[in-house]
């Protein structure tokens, strides 16, 4: 992102527009919005539907008022947003670069989905889908918006080529199917917890699984169940302060929302006893 908004939109007067829903933390900052600040760009924000959908009625108003050089959508958790074709239309109406954010969608991109065939630019973090330290990749869909960039680790590139996407994404996808069945069929559904992502599309990937807990006992839960070794997520537990005042719906589902792993790592036999332990955490905080 700094390297796009670094070398392609140089002008500090040339705006940004994000998603309302972007995740800030002690150790790592802002991934999304951090480069947005330090280049010291203005930036504005829209408002996402509470499945974290893009709400094209307010991007198009946001757009409307605001001279965006770029938009930013992003895929969340590797769901391709369902109206990407319509926001690509609008950035194009309201002359803003549409830029992928695929840090979740890296396999969702190259498995036959649409996410990624419409930004002229897209972003993916390496180190979320391979066992990577770190990395990240960009790619743009024209020369022409080729200038200063640089490769830094193009050695990268043969790690990911190495290993077999399409075994991840059949791992992914069949985890994800086989927690959402299980999910579904505790009675807590609806009561207790909601399915953020209750269909998989034939083309999407997921990076984990989201959920949003009714109560006010997702940290609880979290850290329960983590302590128990289930490797969960909340993703994002806490938003940057920017958009704190005027995104109520965002704020309120940073504080619910929690994220079952579904990583190629991720054994089938552990999925009964994942949701078990979700359903004992979710009986004793409701009591
Ligand atoms: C949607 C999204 N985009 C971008 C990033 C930043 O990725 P990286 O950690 O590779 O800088 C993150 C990281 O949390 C993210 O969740």
């Amino acid at each position: 992102m700094h390297d796009f908004l670094a070398n392609v939109l140089p002008d500090s007067q040339d705006a940004v527009l994000l998603p309302a829903f972007i995740g800030w933390s002690p150790n790592e900052g802002s991934g999304v919005f951090d480069p947005v600040a330090q280049l010291g760009k203005q930036f504005g924000f829209y408002d996402l539907k509470p499945d974290l959908t893009v709400d094209l009625d307010d991007l198009e108003r946001r757009l409307a008022s605001g001279g965006y050089r770029a938009l930013v959508v992003i895929h969340y958790f590797g769901r391709t947003d369902p109206a990407l074709s319509s926001i690509s239309e609008l950035a194009q109406r309201f002359g803003a670069l549409l830029v992928e954010d695929l840090a979740h969608g890296f396999f969702s991109s190259v498995r036959g989905s649409q996410a990624g065939s419409y930004g002229q630019v897209r972003l993916y973090s390496l180190h979320k889908m391979f066992p990577f330290a770190e990395g990240g990749l960009v790619t743009y869909s024209s020369p022409a918006l080729l200038g200063g960039q640089k490769s830094t680790k193009s050695e990268l590139a043969v790690d990911v080529m190495s290993y077999n996407w399409d075994a991840i994404s059949a791992t992914r996808r069949a985890n994800f199917e086989e927690i959402t069945k299980r999910l579904a069929a505790l009675p807590g559904l609806g009561r207790q917890f909601q399915l953020l992502w209750p269909e998989l599309n034939a083309g999407d990937v997921p990076q984990t699984l989201p959920v949003r807990v009714l109560s006010n006992t997702r940290d609880e839960i979290y850290k329960k169940m983590n302590e128990e070794g289930f490797g969960m997520v909340s993703l994002y537990h806490t938003l940057i302060d920017h958009v704190r005042g005027d995104f109520g719906s965002m704020m309120d589902l940073s504080r619910h929302i929690i994220n079952f792993p579904v990583h190629q790592d991720v054994q089938p036999d552990v999925l009964d006893s994942l949701v078990s332990s979700f359903q004992s955490h979710l009986k004793e905080e409701m009591v």
